[in-house]
């Protein structure tokens, strides 16, 4: 049994991410970045790419991630925010420690192709 499995699979995911997106654009640090984009593509993306994290069938068929996100200039406070409401969604949802734990880890491997180097001034 996967940890996909262990939530109640495919329902369960499309739950957890709609409750994340919802914070996400919610939340006045996330919210400009996510203007004029199509969210029901962007969940139907983020629970492939999730439920493939936790060992479901879905293949995550999406834009490498870190060319998905170079526009968007991603702090290091952003992430860390987004990281937040996708824990706290997850708990919503009652998702095992363990799972939350499991996708928490992934997704912390992925900071550093996700947030943008702070430039130089000047
Ligand atoms: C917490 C870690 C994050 C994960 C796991 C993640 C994951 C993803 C995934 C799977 C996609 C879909 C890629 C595709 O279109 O194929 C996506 C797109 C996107 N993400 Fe993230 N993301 C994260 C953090 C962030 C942050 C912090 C922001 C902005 C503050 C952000 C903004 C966006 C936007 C705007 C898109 C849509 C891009 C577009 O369609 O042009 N993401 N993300």
């Amino acid at each position: 049994m996967t940890a996909y499995d262990e939530i109640g699979g495919h329902s369960a995911m499309k739950l957890g991410v709609a409750v994340f997106y919802n914070r996400v654009v919610a939340d006045p640090l996330l919210a400009p970045s996510f203007e004029g984009i199509s969210l029901a593509r962007l969940r139907a993306h983020q629970v492939a790419f999730l439920s493939s994290a936790i060992g479901g069938p879905q293949a995550f068929a999406g834009r490498d991630l870190r060319a998905a996100h170079a526009a968007f200039s991603i702090t290091d406070e952003a992430f860390d925010r987004m990281v937040e409401h996708l824990e706290f969604a997850l708990r919503d949802v009652s998702t095992p420690e363990s799972v939350t734990a499991q996708v928490l880890g992934v997704v912390e491997g992925l900071r550093g192709a996700i947030v943008q180097p702070a430039r130089a001034v000047g």
